[in-house]
């Protein structure tokens, strides 16, 4: 006999064949086909609650489609073009966009959370209400609209779309996490804490940066046979260790470690692996408290948005790398980020 509720997530009908509208671009902004979207633990971090992003909103930042129409000022791109949107964009007018390692372009929605686009309106609607964007992007929707030169790069006919999305958000940030922001070296020794996407892509730019010995680190063993074909040298479960894991590789590795990338985005991983680096997203609505001896006995700390690297500059580079075979793609998908399988 079953007597209590369950709850679960479905699609819902509000009304008989009507389908969101989308409002037409504005004269700088271009409509976008999406065809393939890639899942971030970012979007999951909005659904949880722990990141706090203004809602009803459509989620997804890393995707990949063809121009469906432009506004009338839009020149660099016309409908058919293969693009890819941004979610960390690139104005090239302010300070930040101006300095040479500056990537986080005032125009961003990461630090206002908005939840619109830069000119402060929405171009979804439901039931009349305005729907938010996310991070000025929200690809779980079959269009959507961008302000061209600053929020898309286009790029090469031949992309493979449902790889190249990749390139939106989780290859960009971890790879430019290794190979930009940390600066991997090499012959180094690097640790990576989780084997999501993420840290899949993490150990590609350490090896690419030429690390002799990179170890995984997940409480999922079945993330450690794409890890070593991307890379590891070897990975362990801390589930395995009575030990503290920060003890267990410092005796492995002898005197500690040269890099160490937190990439699960969990403040408890942050705080006590720092002996070991970071590039998660900590959910907004906490705190990191750390003992400042960490920093007096040499150690650097650092984080970074889209791994550094200029959108503008460097996404469509990125996806030609992408079709040379320089890197490869693995797009997984919510099943598996949902299913536990991660
Ligand atoms: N800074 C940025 O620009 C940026 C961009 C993208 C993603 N992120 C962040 O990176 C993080 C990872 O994203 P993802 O999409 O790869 O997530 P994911 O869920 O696919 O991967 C996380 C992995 O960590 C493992 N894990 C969980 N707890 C663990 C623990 N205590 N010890 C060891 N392993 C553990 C999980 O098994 C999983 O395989 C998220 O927090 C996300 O918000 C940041
Ligand atoms: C990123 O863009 C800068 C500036 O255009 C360029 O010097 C650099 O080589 C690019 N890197 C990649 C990986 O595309
Ligand atoms: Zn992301
Ligand atoms: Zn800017």
């Amino acid at each position: 006999l079953s007597t209590y509720v369950i709850k679960c997530k479905a699609a819902v009908l509000w009304e008989i064949n009507k389908p969101l509208p989308i409002a037409p671009p504005k004269a700088s902004e271009v409509r976008i086909k999406i065809v393939a979207t890639g899942i971030c633990l970012s979007d999951d971090h909005v659904i949880s609650g722990t990141w706090h992003y203004p809602i009803p909103k459509i989620l997804g930042h890393e995707a990949a489609g063809i121009v469906e129409s432009v506004g009338k000022k839009v020149t660099p791109v016309k409908p058919g073009d293969k693009v890819i949107p941004f979610f960390t964009p690139c104005c090239r007018e302010c300070k930040i966009c101006k300095h040479p390692n500056g990537n986080l372009c005032s125009e961003n929605d990461l630090s206002a959370t908005r939840g619109t686009l830069p000119d402060g309106t929405t171009r979804f609607t439901c039931q009349g209400k305005p729907i938010h964007h996310f991070l000025g992007t929200s690809m779980f929707t079959e269009y959507h609209t961008v302000v061209d030169e600053i929020s898309l790069a286009k790029i090469d006919s031949s992309a493979p779309l449902g790889k190249v999305c990749l390139v939106g958000c989780g290859f960009s940030t971890s790879y430019g996490s290794a190979v930009k922001v940390a600066k991997v070296t090499p012959g180094s020794t690097c640790v990576v804490f989780g084997l999501g996407g993420v840290g899949l892509s993490v150990i590609m730019g350490c090896k690419s940066a030429g690390a002799s010995r990179i170890i995984g680190v997940n409480i999922n063993k079945d993330k450690f046979a794409k890890a070593e074909e991307l890379g590891a040298t070897e990975c362990i479960d801390p589930q395995n260790y009575k030990k503290p894991i920060q003890d267990v590789l410092v005796e492995m590795t002898e005197d500690g470690v040269d890099f160490s990338f937190e990439v699960i985005g969990c403040l408890d991983t942050m705080v006590s692996l720092w002996s070991l680096c970071h590039c998660g997203c900590p959910p907004s609505g906490q705190k990191l408290s750390f003992n400042p001896m960490m920093l007096l006995t040499g150690r650097t700390w650092k984080g970074a948005t889209f791994g550094g690297f200029k959108s503008k500059d460097n996404v469509s580079k990125l996806v030609s790398a992408v079709i040379a075979k320089k890197f490869k793609l693995i797009n997984e998908g919510f099943d598996m980020l949902h299913s536990g399988e991660r």
